[in-house]
């Protein structure tokens, strides 16, 4: 170990002395010199360990080192940071947002580094040892903060410095895979004013292709059941993980009857829920389907489950997904959902076909384990869940406003099922004239229009436009079914409610091209100061 001479201290002190009248400001020069740095020297990495493919998973830890590569060069002082992106602010362009970087501190008990306290996210030496390794524990941001600069600074003699380019400098974006995977915050202050509409679209993802040690036997059928669900309050939830499954639960998916739970759900309907969901069962386990349905201020999370059928008890779902952003306090658009295989924790069956053997005691909603040889880190999603924002409806409690006129008078469709039972599958049904889909922005002035075909008992909208063409894309052709919408006008009888509020037709068409999974973040070299 070199020994450092008591003159290079003395000389320290001073130099930190002199500059502390600078300190204000965030400096992070390692012991505040002033002379230029070195150019970049290949001896002196930072890494970011545990990180794969550069890119790092929201919230997980990991340890930011620095050190040399030959385990001989040795350093007296440095700086390791962490910068954020910036994303655009529509208030005040010239002022961008900054995102989160996580957090960067020293590892618990640390001898050999501490917390700059000028500078956020910084982490510096706590003596100036020689020394050839030092490590920082990294907390990465939650999800949609995009990327991140790792950063070092390193002094191998009090003036003697390298600044933060080449290898001690690292960018690391957020895996969008995995992002996926996780649920928003919850919100339990909901400030958001407008109700929402939502278009919920499933998208089965399960095949023999996909998972060929994740699929029922060639001679049985795999499906999904009916996708049955809730828009509701913090106070009910159809199911909870780590909770045991309701009866109804326990019967979806043990069997596929969706009948138990939505009527455990219904009872909840006009308090606790805002709209029952339910949308029929993608003709096949790698194709969607979609339904729509409404939340407002109280009503603010979503949760459904599907079956997987042929299976103990086995099912798709989630619970409590959070639309009410607790960060923008604004309604979230466009989220994706991945969905994992769950089990009800009453069959205690290890395959697709096992027979029936009831778990005594019942155990609670856990991940299923259908192949434990493959890592959870390398399981793929079965189905996934995108919640678009179709439109906001204004609320007059929640501005000056008086000119206003309640689009469906109030409760609106209070009690809105998607079920449309009275459709049969790939049914054409006679041709309306439909009008363009309702607009997608907080638009309110004008009560809705009426379909005069509708019954004058069963006030309903006019079809909307066909949704776009689902199916599997074979030969450039997508041969499968679209969908398409209408709604209640006003408070719908409970006559009403049986009426479809979906329409299904088959389609042919040319696949449209499918956006590029996990789009890379745009790599931009940026240098500080
Ligand atoms: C600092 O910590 C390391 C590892 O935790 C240990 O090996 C070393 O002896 C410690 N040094 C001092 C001066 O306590
Ligand atoms: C430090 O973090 C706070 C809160 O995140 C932020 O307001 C401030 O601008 C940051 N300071 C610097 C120098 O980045
Ligand atoms: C689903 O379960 C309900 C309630 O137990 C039952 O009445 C109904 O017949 C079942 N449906 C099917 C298709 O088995
Ligand atoms: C508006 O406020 C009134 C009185 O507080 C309440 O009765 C009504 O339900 C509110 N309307 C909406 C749409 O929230």
């Amino acid at each position: 170990m070199d020994i450092v001479g008591p003159h290079v201290f003395l000389y320290l002190i001073l130099l930190l002395k002199t500059c502390f009248c600078l300190y204000e400001v965030c400096d992070r020069r390692p012991l505040g010199t002033n002379t230029d740095p070195l150019p970049p020297d290949n001896r002196f990495l930072i890494d970011v360990y545990g990180i794969r493919e550069n890119m790092y998973i929201p919230k997980e830890e990991y340890s930011v080192r620095l050190f040399s590569r030959d385990g001989v060069s040795s350093f007296i002082a440095f700086t390791i940071s962490i910068r954020e992106d910036t994303t655009e602010n529509k208030n005040n362009p010239r002022k961008p947002i900054l995102l989160s970087p996580g957090k960067l501190e020293p590892l618990p008990n640390s001898n050999n580094t501490k917390v700059l306290t000028t500078c956020n996210n910084t982490v510096i030496q706590s003596d100036i040892t020689p020394k050839t390794y030092v490590e920082a524990k990294w907390t990465a941001p939650e999800k949609d903060n995009k990327c991140v600069t790792v950063f070092a600074v390193v002094a191998v003699r009090p003036d003697v410095w390298y600044s933060f380019e080449g290898p001690l400098s690292q960018r690391i974006c957020e895996d969008r895979r995995k992002a996926d995977d996780m649920q928003p915050m919850e919100n339990y202050n909901c400030q958001v004013c407008e109700d929402a509409r939502y278009k919920l679209i499933f998208e089965g993802m399960w095949s023999y292709n996909t998972h060929p040690t994740m699929y029922p036997p060639a001679d049985l059928v795999a499906r999904f059941s009916d996708v049955v669900g809730a828009s509701h309050s913090n106070d009910f939830s159809p199911f909870k993980y780590n909770s045991d499954a309701t009866d109804g639960l326990k019967l979806l998916a043990e069997q596929g009857n969706t009948t138990n739970l939505e009527v455990e759900i219904y009872q909840r309907l006009g308090t606790d829920v805002r709209t029952v969901i339910k949308a029929r069962a993608p003709p096949s386990t790698n194709m969607k389907t979609i339904s729509t349905f409404r939340a407002s201020r109280k009503h603010h999370m979503v949760s459904l489950a599907t079956a997987i059928v042929p299976s103990p008890d086995w099912f798709l779902g989630v619970a409590n997904f959070e639309l009410c952003d607790a960060k923008t306090h604004e309604w979230a658009n466009n989220v994706i959902f991945n969905l994992y295989p769950m089990d009800a924790g009453t069959d205690s069956g290890k395959k697709f076909d096992s027979s029936n053997e009831a778990t005594a005691p019942p155990q609670p909603i856990s991940t299923a384990k259908i192949d434990a040889n493959i890592p959870k880190e390398q399981l793929k999603p079965f189905a996934r869940l995108v919640f678009q924002l179709i439109r906001t409806y204004y609320n007059p409690n929640c501005t000056e406003d008086t000119t206003f006129t309640d689009e469906s008078g109030g409760a609106g469709d209070n009690g809105e099922h998607t079920d449309d039972e009275g459709s049969e599958e790939g049914e054409v049904t006679k041709k309306v004239d439909y009008q363009p889909s309702q607009p997608t922005s907080t638009t309110s002035e004008e009560p809705p229009s009426v379909d005069p075909d509708s019954s004058p008992e069963c006030p309903m909208t006019p079809w909307e436009e066909w949704q776009e063409c689902a199916g599997e894309c074979i030969d450039n052709k997508v041969n499968g079914y679209q969908i398409r919408f209408r709604n209640h006008v006003g408070d719908p009888s409970p006559e009403c409610l049986k009426m479809p509020l979906t329409d299904m037709q088959n389609c042919e068409e040319e696949c449209a091209e499918e956006p590029a999974e996990g789009e890379e973040e745009e790599e931009e070299e940026e240098e500080e100061e």
